[in-house]
């Protein structure tokens, strides 16, 4: 009997997608286990003492020696760990990083850190039946909500950028800019939206004559940044306050305003603007950093944009739309809608800087 090739299309499709949920699912358990690994101090402890066997890691981080061993086995057959011994009995297996693994997961400092990945991606799905609500009532899910796993993960995620290319290579790339900030009479920066505060160390950090006031609307980000600030030794030019961007009674005179990877979670993105347009007033310069997505939809995007989508389902978006009114903007911000809010709050142009980052555009507003 003769089968029709639209039968064969339909079961090649549907093979080939249980294939790639199939690979989904395996990397979604790799990223909760590296998740388990990060937060319970495992990798790090088998970083100081590898190798070890589970008992001699559960000793040295306070955990069970049983779930240790689980845990240990499947980071190995996931090719996150190593064993030595693997035919030895269960319990006296020893368990090593492969070469570079200890590095992209125990080392902060390091340009291949992943860890605060498997952070964030935990973080965003943690109020997931507030998600499924939200979208049968149209309603959001509020940025305190995805608790401390988010907060530290964004953080994580951001932190190497901040410290070391936002002071020595993006802004410097802005040369009247970098001239004002290294310029012997004090400079001002407002950082909008600060988070934990990374952005504001890292300017502070590489402009020893500038002043920073990091502004934040969540209280547990803006609690964090005090401690940042401080561990940082900044904390003498670095001064946090818990503040909506789109304040109307925020103001200031500043050389420099920013916004890191904020202005799509906000629901009043133009009123946010309109405080940056006033704060940095006719002389001072405004930047946003923000994802880096196309001109415009495109099924083949490819997979940055397909990341972006994916955190704008399941966090931005829904944060956006915690507070009514909202625009309701997400992750995939593109290029036009930021210039069509910035012309909105007054700006006079949008210019799209010329830096290189595999995540993010960098936006200087005009007045
Ligand atoms: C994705 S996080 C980015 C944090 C930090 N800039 C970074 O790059 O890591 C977005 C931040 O924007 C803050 N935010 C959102 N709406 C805000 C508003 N209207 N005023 C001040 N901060 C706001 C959130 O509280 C959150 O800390």
């Amino acid at each position: 009997m003769a089968v029709a090739i639209e039968d064969l299309e339909v079961v090649a499709g549907r093979d080939a997608l249980g294939e790639k949920l199939f690979q989904a699912v395996l990397g979604t358990m790799d990223i909760y286990a590296v998740y388990l690994g990060d937060r319970l101090g495992l990798y790090a402890a088998l970083a100081a003492i590898e190798p070890a066997t589970p008992g001699e890691l559960a000793g040295a981080t306070g955990t069970a020696e049983r779930y240790v061993r689980e845990w240990l086995e499947q980071q190995t057959v996931s090719g996150i760990l190593a064993c030595d011994n693997p035919e030895a009995e269960a319990a006296d297996r020893r368990f090593v990083f492969p070469a570079g693994h200890a590095e992209a997961l125990t080392e902060v400092d390091s340009p291949g850190y992943v860890a605060p990945f498997a952070r964030i991606a935990v973080g965003a799905v943690d109020p997931i039946r507030e998600l499924v609500a939200a979208f049968r009532t149209g309603g959001g899910v509020p940025y305190e909500a995805y608790g401390a796993d988010l907060r530290e993960g964004q953080a994580g995620m951001n932190r190497n950028l901040f410290l070391r290319q936002l002071g020595t290579e993006y802004l410097p790339a802005i040369a009247d800019l970098d001239a004002r900030l290294r310029s012997g009479s004090p400079a001002r920066v407002a950082d909008i939206g600060c988070g934990v505060g990374w952005s504001s160390v890292g300017i502070a950090q590489a402009y020893p004559n500038v002043r920073v006031d990091g502004f934040d609307l969540d209280d547990a980000s803006v609690a964090a940044a005090q401690g940042v600030i401080v561990e940082a030794g900044v904390g003498g030019r670095v001064e946090i306050s818990l503040r909506d961007a789109a304040d109307p009674a925020l103001v200031g005179r500043y050389d420099l305003v920013t916004a890191f990877e904020c202005v799509h979670d906000m629901s009043d993105p133009v009123g946010a603007l309109r405080t940056m347009r006033r704060l940095a007033g006719d002389g001072g310069t405004v930047l946003v950093m923000d994802e880096r997505v196309a001109e415009r939809f495109n099924p083949a995007a490819g997979d940055i944009e397909r990341l972006m989508y994916g955190f704008s389902v399941f966090h931005c978006l829904p944060v956006g739309l915690a507070d009514t009114p909202s625009v309701g903007t997400g992750t995939v911000m593109r290029p036009a809608t930021l210039r069509g809010y910035a012309l909105e709050a007054g700006f006079r142009d949008v210019e799209i800087l010329p830096l290189e980052n595999v995540f993010f555009t960098f936006y200087r507003l005009h007045v």
